[in-house]
């Protein structure tokens, strides 16, 4: 638990619309007056982003799930460092796109090393987000929207539908903890906007 309890993250499948919904709700609270750090993963510090590139680009077997979770929790690691607790301790909201459930899900499901995960985040990251948006959307349609960007990082997406469908089910089983809102992604988005912004006023004005 961070000390402000003002560390948000947004998760779900590829393509589910978290960075799009991350940056408006960044800009919204802006607008309200709040101070905002938005951030991202992989990435989101100089060092961290470096190592951005080497996961995401390439063959998908470039690196085994276990290699990538020591690059993801290094990143994770100077990302927490560099940018999140600094700007909590500032009085920011910090709202990150992606963080330690994403690792949970591709390296601990897929890779099948969910204890290790779950060692190497006490040990090595030691915080979670007090409040997260779980972006759900059927794995088909993140699927397609993640692949019309045609961007160079498509080293998951590559991985396939079937991958896919685990995370969203994945995710779903996380999202039984109490930190976590289900917002339905299937929605227009401005829609889906009005519904996180409330939901993120309502968790700010009861702490
Ligand atoms: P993510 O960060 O989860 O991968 P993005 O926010 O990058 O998702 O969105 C993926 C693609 O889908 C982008 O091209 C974006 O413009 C589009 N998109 C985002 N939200 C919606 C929505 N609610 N309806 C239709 N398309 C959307
Ligand atoms: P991201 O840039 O958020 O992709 P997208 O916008 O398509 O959702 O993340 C890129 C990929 O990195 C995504 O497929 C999930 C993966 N990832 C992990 O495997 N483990 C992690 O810990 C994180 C943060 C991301």
């Amino acid at each position: 638990m961070t000390p402000s309890r003002r560390f948000f993250s947004f998760e779900g499948v590829d393509g589910s619309g978290k960075s799009t919904q991350a940056r408006l709700l960044a800009q919204s609270l802006r607008e309200a007056g709040l101070p905002v750090t938005l951030t991202r993963e992989p990435g989101g510090s100089t060092g961290a982003e470096e190592i951005r590139s080497l996961v995401l680009e390439g063959d998908p077997d470039r690196w085994s799930a276990e290699t990538e979770l020591l690059l993801f929790t290094a990143a994770r690691r100077d990302h927490v460092e560099k940018t999140i607790l600094p700007a909590l301790e500032a009085g920011h909201i910090v709202i990150t796109d992606r963080f330690a459930d994403s690792t949970r899900l591709y390296q601990g499901l897929r890779g099948e090393l969910t204890d290790t995960v779950d060692i190497l985040h006490r040990t090595m990251i030691g915080i979670d987000p007090d409040l997260t948006f779980l972006i759900d959307i059927p794995a088909e349609i993140g699927l397609a929207r993640a692949q019309a960007r045609a961007d160079t990082e498509q080293r998951f997406e590559d991985m396939g539908l079937d991958l896919q469908r685990r995370m969203r089910d994945g995710f779903l089983e996380l999202a039984k903890a109490p930190r976590f809102r289900i917002i339905d992604g299937a929605r227009d988005q401005g829609t889906i906007a009005a519904d996180i912004l409330a939901t993120a006023m309502a968790y700010l004005d009861a702490c």
